[in-house]
C-alpha cells in the first residue's frame, strides 16, 4: 500500500503503477475526434473500475421499487452521483422523486480518530480548488441528457456531512433514504450519518459501504458495528467488485 500523488492510498505495485501511467498517456494523446470520444470511454475503463461501476448499477437496480433518494456520503470527484443520475435516466426516467445528493467537504478529511488506524490522516482525498462548482456544472449537464430535464433531481452539499446532512433533512423533512452510499472511510462520520438518516430508512433501503472489513480503514466498520451490529442484516458483497459492501435494510 502506498501514497499516490494526490495522497489516496493506492494497493497496486510497481508493475500495475507503470502500466496506468500507459494508460494516462494513451488516453491523454488520444486521436480519437472530440465528438466521439465519450462513445469510446470504454476504451480506458481496467477491470477494477468496471467492476464498481457495475457494483453501483447492481444497487440502483435493487432500489427500483423503494421509495426515496440517493445519497452519497463522500462523493469526492463525484463519479458515483454521476453514474445514479444516468442510472436514474436508464431505470426510471420519470421518477422526479429519485433525487441524488452527495455530501463532501471538498478539502479532504479533517480529523481522524483513533479508531482509524494510522494509515490515513487529515488532509488526504481533498480535490482540486473549486471543485464542488465543476462538478454541480457537470451534474447540471448530465442531466439534461435525460427525460424530466427541467427539474433538478440532485445536490451537491459541500461541508461537514454530520452537520449538513442534518440541515438537509431539515429542509427537507420528506426525505425518505432509499439508497445510501458510505464512503467517507472514517469512524465518526460514518456513526454520526448512519445515526442522522436511521429514522429515514423504509424496508427494502440499501446501504452500501466501500471499506466494510478492510483493515487500512477500520472505522467504518466500527462505526457500522456501532449502530447496527454485526448480526442483524447481512454484510453483503457484490461478487465481482472485492472491497466494497452492502446491506439490505429489513426492519429495526
Ligand atoms: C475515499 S473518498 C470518496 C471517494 C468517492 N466516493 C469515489 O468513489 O471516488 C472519501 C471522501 O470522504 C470525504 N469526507 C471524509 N470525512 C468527511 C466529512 N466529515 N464530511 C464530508 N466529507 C467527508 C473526504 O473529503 C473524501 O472526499
Amino acid at each position: 500500500m502506498t501514497h499516490s500523488q494526490s495522497n489516496i492510498l493506492t494497493f497496486g505495485d510497481a508493475e500495475e503503477k507503470d502500466r496506468r501511467g500507459q494508460l494516462f498517456d494513451l488516453f491523454k494523446n488520444c486521436p480519437i475526434p472530440a465528438d466521439e470520444i465519450f462513445l469510446n470511454l470504454g476504451l480506458f475503463l481496467t477491470p477494477q473500475t468496471l467492476s464498481r461501476i457495475l457494483f453501483i448499477d447492481f444497487l440502483y437496480r435493487q432500489i427500483l421499487e423503494v421509495q426515496g433518494i440517493v445519497i452519497e456520503f463522500g462523493c469526492r470527484w463525484g463519479q458515483n452521483l454521476a453514474l445514479f443520475s444516468a442510472l436514474r435516466g436508464i431505470y426510471e426516467p420519470f421518477n422526479r422523486l429519485r433525487k441524488v445528493v452527495g455530501f463532501d467537504t471538498f478539502e479532504g478529511f479533517f480529523k481522524t480518530s483513533e479508531k482509524d488506524g494510522n494509515k490515513v490522516g487529515p488532509g488526504m482525498y481533498s480535490v482540486t480548488p473549486a471543485y464542488d462548482g465543476y462538478l454541480q456544472r457537470l451534474m447540471d449537464l448530465q442531466e439534461k441528457e435525460s427525460p424530466l430535464a427541467h427539474l433538478r433531481k440532485h445536490a451537491i452539499v459541500k461541508g461537514d456531512a454530520t452537520v449538513r446532512i442534518k440541515e438537509y433533512l431539515e429542509r427537507n423533512p420528506e426525505t425518505v433514504v432509499a439508497l445510501a452510499y458510505f464512503d467517507l472511510d472514517l469512524f465518526e462520520p460514518t456513526r454520526d450519518c448512519l445515526l442522522a438518516i436511521k429514522d429515514r430508512l423504509t424496508p427494502g433501503s440499501i446501504l452500501g459501504f466501500d471499506e466494510l472489513n478492510d483493515p487500512v480503514t477500520p472505522g467504518e466498520t466500527a462505526a457500522f458495528k456501532e449502530v447496527f451490529g454485526f448480526h442483524r442484516w447481512g454484510i453483503r458483497r457484490y461478487r465481482y467488485n472485492s472491497r466494497t459492501s452492502y446491506v439490505v435494510f429489513d426492519r429495526s
